[in-house]
């Protein structure tokens, strides 16, 4: 069976994830930073193997693609992200807590994809998504949340520049926006039920060819404008 590498899968979609591609069956490496803080990851039957990582430790990442290089990963999925604040306006932007989401939104993606381009390459599926956010969009922006905006507009371009580097070793790249989804976090005030979301995303993945590599989808595989 196929494998996917999953990040930040100890709750929300990250865990949907796991539970859906494990239900058909995949190899799930499924990566959290806390493994243990919250059982659910645990009890989802199927092929999964658990691994312990903060995807902003580059050492640690490192480690994990060494420990499993001599597994093919088909579909590597960075979907582990900080939201940050709801609200960041002038005069109270917090710049620690900017930098530290841009670790994990837009450097990490980056340190992932090259610590397992081995594993990806080798593979069938030879396929890196970038969960992305349509607030990400300049061109459908508005206002607020400029520190998120920033890092999903960021993440866009790290995720573009793989899609033209790794396109001559046959792997495809795609930023993939999930909807305003019932996570715990937004609750259920958000219009798209988590399973639908993760089930569209998918589905996307699964139909994705090589001319889509480099693209900015929804779970529908509607296209966004950058
Ligand atoms: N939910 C939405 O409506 C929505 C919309 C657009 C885009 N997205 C994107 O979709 C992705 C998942 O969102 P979500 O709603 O499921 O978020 P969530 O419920 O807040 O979960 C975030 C996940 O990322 C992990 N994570 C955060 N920092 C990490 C780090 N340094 N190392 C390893 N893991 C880390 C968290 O682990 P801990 O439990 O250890 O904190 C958690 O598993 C994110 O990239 C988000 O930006 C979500």
């Amino acid at each position: 069976m196929p494998t996917v590498l999953i990040t930040g899968t100890s709750r929300g979609i990250g865990l949907e994830f796991v539970r859906q591609y494990a239900a058909e069956d995949w190899h799930v490496i499924a990566v959290a930073r806390n493994p243990e803080s919250d059982p659910r990851l645990r009890e989802i039957k199927g092929d999964i193997d658990i691994r312990q990582a903060d995807v902003t430790d580059h050492d640690v990442i490192d480690a994990l693609a060494q420990e499993l290089s001599s597994q093919a990963v088909d579909v590597l999925i960075n979907n582990a992200g900080i939201n940050g604040a709801r609200e960041t306006t002038l005069g109270n932007i917090d710049y620690e807590a900017w930098e530290k989401m841009f670790a994990v939104n837009v450097m990490a993606p980056m340190k992932l994809a090259e610590s397992f381009v081995d594993h990806v390459v080798r593979s069938d599926g030879k396929t890196i998504i970038c969960i992305s956010s349509v607030v990400g969009s300049i061109a459908r922006n508005d206002t607020g949340r400029c520190d998120y905006r920033a890092s999903k507009t960021a993440l866009n371009m790290v995720m573009r520049n793989l899609s033209a580097d790794l396109r001559p070793q046959g792997i495809k790249v795609l930023s993939l926006h999930p909807g305003w989804v019932q996570t715990e976090r937004n609750g259920p005030t958000a219009p798209m039920p988590l399973d639908e979301s993760v089930k569209g995303m998918r589905n996307v993945i699964a139909g994705m060819k090589a001319s889509d590599s480099g693209r900015f989808l929804n779970f529908k595989g509607e296209e966004y404008a950058w």
